[in-house]
């Protein structure tokens, strides 16, 4: 038995400095079953590391097998793409219906793999975590987007639907793939809020609403996953050019999809915490930047219960 306080006692939220010491935490924590964070609290007794320093989980695409929700057009099929021109080895395009990956298969051959998934059904995120047992990293893209101000008649049926879909989806995906993703040496788990996380729009606020939820449940996922060394990514896009964003029919000029698929895998290297890939979502993320690093990203010990 060790003296002093219990290790969990720590307030320290330390991470490897790269994938490589990342690997070999994550090979220690594997064999002899102790937390990834209680490795690294005892190596920074060693090291001297700063109190409280936060070192980041850093995620390189090249060689690893992804899964990607709403693989099939927008986003998604950008991202899917993005990481196959960076290198991963393969993409399991999660997609309603399997069909819609064809254009995919066509052109990546048997480097893309269609599987079943609907995020409103649970027991197809189950099977296809079942499928997909080799997954390093994980993108929940998919989403719905009902348009609705709080006074509509039909408000509360559109956020029931966003909190099914993108609520609800995005905690059984955390559910269903971070024990796999764990088991696979840590990785990444990817998750599409939007500046609607941040900002609400009345015309469509029980989308916004949807999205405000998914940012804090990927805030506890941040922290749980880290604690298991994967890296958790919030991409907060403005308004890219996709079927969504023609629905939401928002002024101004949407950009290209590639500029979030490139984002996430400069920031999945990089090992940042949040993304704001587009001209309008950097105008959020320059107010926000403060509050985001003192805040959304600071450990707050003192807090915690
Ligand atoms: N576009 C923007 O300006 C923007 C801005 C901020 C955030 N975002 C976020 O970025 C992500 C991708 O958006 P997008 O613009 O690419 O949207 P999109 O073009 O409308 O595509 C939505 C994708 O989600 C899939 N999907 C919808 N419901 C689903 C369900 N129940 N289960 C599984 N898949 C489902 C769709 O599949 P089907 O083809 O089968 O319908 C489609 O692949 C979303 O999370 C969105 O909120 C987008």
């Amino acid at each position: 038995m060790r003296d002093g306080p219990p290790i969990r006692a720590f307030p320290l939220q330390l991470r490897a400095k790269n994938e490589k010491n990342q690997l070999q935490f994550v090979a220690v924590a594997h064999l002899t079953g102790i937390k990834l964070d209680d490795i690294f609290m005892v190596k920074s007794l060693f090291t001297k590391v700063k109190d409280r320093e936060q070192v980041k989980i850093t995620c390189d695409i090249k060689g690893k097998i992804a899964l990607v929700t709403g693989a099939n057009r927008g986003i998604g099929k950008a991202i899917a793409e993005a990481f196959l021109h960076h290198g991963a080895a393969g993409i399991y395009a999660a997609v309603r219906n399997p069909d819609s990956a064809a254009p995919l298969i066509e052109r990546y051959g048997d480097k893309v793999v269609p599987v079943q998934l609907d995020l409103s059904e649970p027991e197809t995120i189950a099977a296809a975590s079942g499928t997909a047992g080799d997954v390093q990293v994980v993108v929940n893209n998919a989403a719905v987007f009902r348009a609705s101000t709080p006074l509509d008649s039909d408000a509360i049926d559109a956020l029931e639907l966003g909190m099914k879909i993108n609520v609800c989806g995005l905690i059984r995906m955390a559910q269903g793939f971070a024990p796999i993703l764990k088991q696979n040496g840590g990785g990444a788990f990817v998750q599409l809020n939007s500046v609607a996380s941040l900002k609400c729009s009345s015309n469509f606020a029980t989308h916004c609403a949807t999205k405000a939820a998914a940012y804090s449940i990927t805030q506890a996922l941040h922290e749980l996953l880290g604690q298991e060394g994967i890296a958790v990514l919030s991409v907060h896009p403005g308004l890219i050019a996709t079927d969504m964003s023609d629905g939401a029919a928002l002024s101004g000029t949407p950009e290209p999809p590639q500029l979030v698929s490139e984002g996430i895998v400069a920031a999945l290297k990089a090992g940042d915490y949040h993304l704001f890939p587009d001209k309008m979502a950097r105008r959020i993320e320059n107010a926000y930047h403060g509050f985001a690093v003192s805040v959304i990203e600071a450990d707050l010990a003192e807090y915690k219960a």
